[in-house]
């Protein structure tokens, strides 16, 4: 069943780098749209950039939850798109959570994943309403392929995501939120049980299926560690990214043993002083810069049985691609025929496979291996070779 009337979007964090490419890409397919915010000023120069008429302005600032519960009231679904999501979550939440609204965000911080996992779910399903948090690049897609390579092998040994991107130019949002993802508080999937990401190897190659290749890993704080083991019965998921996706080639090789003193750094005073020295960057990618970045994820799957399979995915246009992600879910969460209910890993929520297969014309293509072996054979496509 499909909806005969079209929803109403809030985009929580419109001025922001993402937030104003969701509401333009939510805009272009004529949905309405709240753009929601803490400055009045900001979300008015929005507006105004937008067709007359197709949004409505709505000024609540995180502290204000009267405000917040009237502004995410005036649609059916919220997309949080005000990051650091350790700061901005909770808050807007909760209002989704009165409002009884579905909540989606771009987050990429695996606390905060885990946050609506085990905080958030059981006042969710008493509200009847859904939230899906880490809906972007990070990690919708990677969480679809990983449901798509281990589910079928279920219950598996281990579950390991690669990620690769080249020319990927952040945004101010995104460097604030990696200095809350990259200090070393991040967890690892050991035995069903949550342990210390830290605690992983430090150095490790993977190899990338081509044109990718052999590439040094470093540990990767991603969603996936979290959000799969909701979908895929496994043991272990793992994450990594290779170095030359977030450093320059000269420091690539050595990101992985300077890893600890950055976790360590990002404990210290020096985080706030990072954080203000943020401001000054410029606020993300120009739009050609924007679309050319292009990105890998891999998986792998080892079943209990010793068989194995891999997986992956691959696209362009990282924040572009958040947009399209952030406006299809924001619809399918709107639409009557949703069932979800509760904190949802992407996977949960959306069919994986036809998910995948509707970003075709965006350029997002992927492939699932058959499965392999039985006798503890493992793939060669994209083997994780620790502790070199
Ligand atoms: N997972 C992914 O693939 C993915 C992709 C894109 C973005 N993201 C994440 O999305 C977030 C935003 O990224 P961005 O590129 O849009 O960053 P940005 O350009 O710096 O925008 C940040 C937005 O958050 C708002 N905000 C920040 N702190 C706030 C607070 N305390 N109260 C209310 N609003 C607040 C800002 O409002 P003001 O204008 O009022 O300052 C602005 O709208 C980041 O966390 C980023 O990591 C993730």
């Amino acid at each position: 069943m499909t909806s005969t009337t079209t929803p109403t979007v809030v985009v929580y964090g419109a001025t922001g780098y993402t937030g104003r490419l969701v509401a333009a890409e939510l805009v272009g397919r004529g949905v309405p749209v709240v753009l929601a915010g803490r400055n009045a000023e900001r979300l008015r120069i929005v507006a105004d950039g937008l067709p007359t008429g197709a949004a409505e302005v709505a000024v609540a600032s995180l502290d204000d939850d009267a405000a917040l519960l009237g502004a995410v009231r005036r649609g059916q679904v919220v997309a949080n798109c005000a990051g650091p999501f350790v700061r901005t979550g909770d808050p807007v939440l909760r209002a989704a959570i009165a409002a009884r609204v579905h909540y989606l965000d771009t987050t990429g911080e695996q606390d905060w994943i885990r946050r609506t996992f085990e905080v958030h779910d059981t006042a969710l399903r008493g509200a009847g309403v859904a939230a899906v948090a880490g809906a972007a690049f990070d990690y919708l897609p990677g969480d679809l392929l990983a449901h798509l390579v281990g589910a079928p092998l279920a219950p598996l040994e281990r579950l390991s995501v690669a990620y690769h991107v080249v020319g990927f130019g952040m945004t101010r949002g995104t460097q604030r939120s990696a200095l809350e993802m990259l200090d070393g508080r991040d967890v690892a999937y050991e035995e069903g049980r949550w342990a210390s990401g830290g605690d992983r190897p430090r150095r490790a190659s993977v190899v990338f299926p081509a044109p990718v290749g052999r590439q040094t890993v470093a540990r990767y704080p991603a969603g996936e560690v979290v959000m799969v083991p909701r979908h895929v019965e496994t043991r272990r998921v793992d994450a990594r990214i290779s170095t030359v996706s977030v450093v320059p080639p000269v420091a690539a090789r050595a990101l992985p043993a300077l890893q600890p003193l950055l976790e360590r750094i990002l404990r210290t005073p020096v985080k706030g002083l990072l954080d203000r020295a943020i401001d000054r960057l410029p606020e993300g990618p120009p739009e050609d810069e924007r679309r050319a970045a292009r990105w890998t994820v891999a998986v792998t799957a080892e079943a209990v049985d010793g068989r194995t399979a891999s997986g992956v995915v691959r696209g362009p246009d990282i924040y572009g691609l958040t947009a399209r992600l952030i406006a299809d879910g924001a619809l399918a969460l709107a639409d009557p025929s949703f069932a979800g209910r509760g904190a949802l890993a992407p996977a949960q929520a959306f069919d994986p496979a036809s998910t995948l297969d509707g970003l075709a014309d965006f350029g997002v293509t992927y492939t699932v291996d058959p499965p392999r072996g039985g006798s503890g054979a493992r793939s060669a496509a994209t083997r994780t070779e620790a502790g070199r």
